[in-house]
């Protein structure tokens, strides 16, 4: 008979245990609670999602999400089409639901050398525009769009993808018209626009070291002259082995002595690739063949494990530099939103991010939580 109590007693404080730790479970796969004490977690937002056409995903955003990213709503040919249009109402929506959740507010991104609009490097005729001109237009968008939300966006990419992988100037038409005064004349009119906001300089492939090198080197030359460079955005767009955890390890270490490091863009490819496909360089793509586009009917389970894998890891390193790491932002908020599935090859079935296309978490998630938690054990 005793025995019989022992093992009643035992059954209901099993059966009690298990809906504790779910619910601690549930209540712990809030990802913006288990890091609040380390780094800003959020994601990029798109359109539909910023203007409250995706409740699922917004659903998502508020239980995980401590900040939030345009994906391309603040760009300069979606904000300011025209010389003299603006295209407000998306980014107010956006900033209004950052507000709402009370997140960390980033904006993206205020100079890049993709999505904005030929009229901005051309004079009235057609021609390549004089120095003088290009800045006093790139004065005129930053001080129309960063004063705009002046106390509301928290933090600007100012300048974007300024550099080659080699760690030299891209030769955009912003560096061949204006030199680097296109660099400094943008952070200059960012801080005037709003003296709070945090300023970052925001690129990919910052691991390989001729490009980190050249990053500290950009920033560095800002702000000997005194501009206000608040930290080094690391896009995250990697792949299930490269870049190594080490090569990521360095550069985080090495921009983390010249302000905050963020990784902006997070996500892992986890497609085959035509062997020269590296980075984010929207330019670079390639066209469509059936052999690159392997899991149109799903992630396979062991590609999915590995996925989490390397998402534990990546996040285990994140963890362990905390002190530096200010946010950590995945690029999108499901996998039916990325951009992987359109880059660089059009019309393909990628999953590089933590929640599926039916909004649920992938065993990433619960990877990621699991390898913090030990870390904080
Ligand atoms: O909004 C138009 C739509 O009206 C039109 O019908 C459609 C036709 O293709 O295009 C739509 O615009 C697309 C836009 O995304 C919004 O969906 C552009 O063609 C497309 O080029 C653009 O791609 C974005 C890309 O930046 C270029 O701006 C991706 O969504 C976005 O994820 C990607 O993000 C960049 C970061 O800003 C900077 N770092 C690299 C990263 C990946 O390239």
């Amino acid at each position: 008979m005793r025995k019989n109590r022992i093992l009643v007693a035992a059954g209901v404080a099993l059966a009690t245990f298990g809906s504790v730790a779910s619910t601690n479970l549930a209540e712990e796969t809030s990802l913006k609670k288990i890091f609040k004490d380390d780094f800003y977690i959020g994601a990029a937002l798109n359109h539909r999602q910023a203007t409250g056409q995706d409740p699922k995903a917004e659903a998502i955003i508020a239980q995980h999400f401590s900040t939030i990213s345009p994906e391309n709503l603040l760009k300069w040919e979606s904000v300011h089409p025209q010389p003299t249009t603006f295209n407000y109402k998306p980014a107010d929506a956006y900033v209004a639901l950052g507000k709402k959740h009370k997140q960390f507010i980033v904006g993206h991104a205020l100079v890049w050398h993709q999505q904005t609009p030929k009229w901005v490097f051309e004079d009235e005729a057609g021609q390549p525009a004089i120095k003088e001109q290009l800045l006093k237009r790139q004065t005129e968008h930053i001080m129309a769009v960063a004063g705009r939300y002046k106390g509301q966006i928290n933090g600007w990419d100012v300048v974007n993808e300024a550099l080659n992988d080699d760690g030299t100037m891209r030769q955009s038409k912003w560096y061949k018209i204006a030199g680097d005064d296109f660099l400094a004349n943008a952070y200059q009119t960012a801080q005037k626009a709003d003296p709070k906001a945090e300023l970052y300089y925001n690129d990919y492939n910052l691991w390989k070291p001729a490009k980190r090198d050249g990053a500290i080197k950009l920033v560095k030359s800002l702000q000997a002259k005194g501009l206000k460079v608040t930290g080094i955005g690391m896009q995250g767009h990697w792949g299930l082995e490269s870049p190594s955890i080490q090569q990521i390890e360095e550069s985080i270490v090495a921009f983390s002595k010249l302000g905050n490091v963020m990784i902006t863009e997070l996500d892992i490819d986890v497609l085959p690739n035509p062997s020269n496909r590296a980075g984010a360089d929207i330019d670079a793509t390639f066209e469509f063949d059936q052999k690159y586009n392997v899991y149109t009917n799903g992630l396979p389970n062991e590609v999915q494990q590995k996925l989490a894998k390397r998402y534990a890891d990546i996040f285990t390193l994140f963890h362990k530099h905390r002190d530096k790491i200010t946010r950590v932002t995945f690029w999108g908020v499901t996998d039916a939103d990325s951009w992987l599935n359109d880059w660089p090859i059009k019309g393909r079935t990628s999953y590089p991010l933590i929640f599926d296309r039916n909004y649920q978490p992938k065993p990433a998630l619960q990877a990621i939580v699991q390898a913090v938690k030990k870390e904080k054990s």
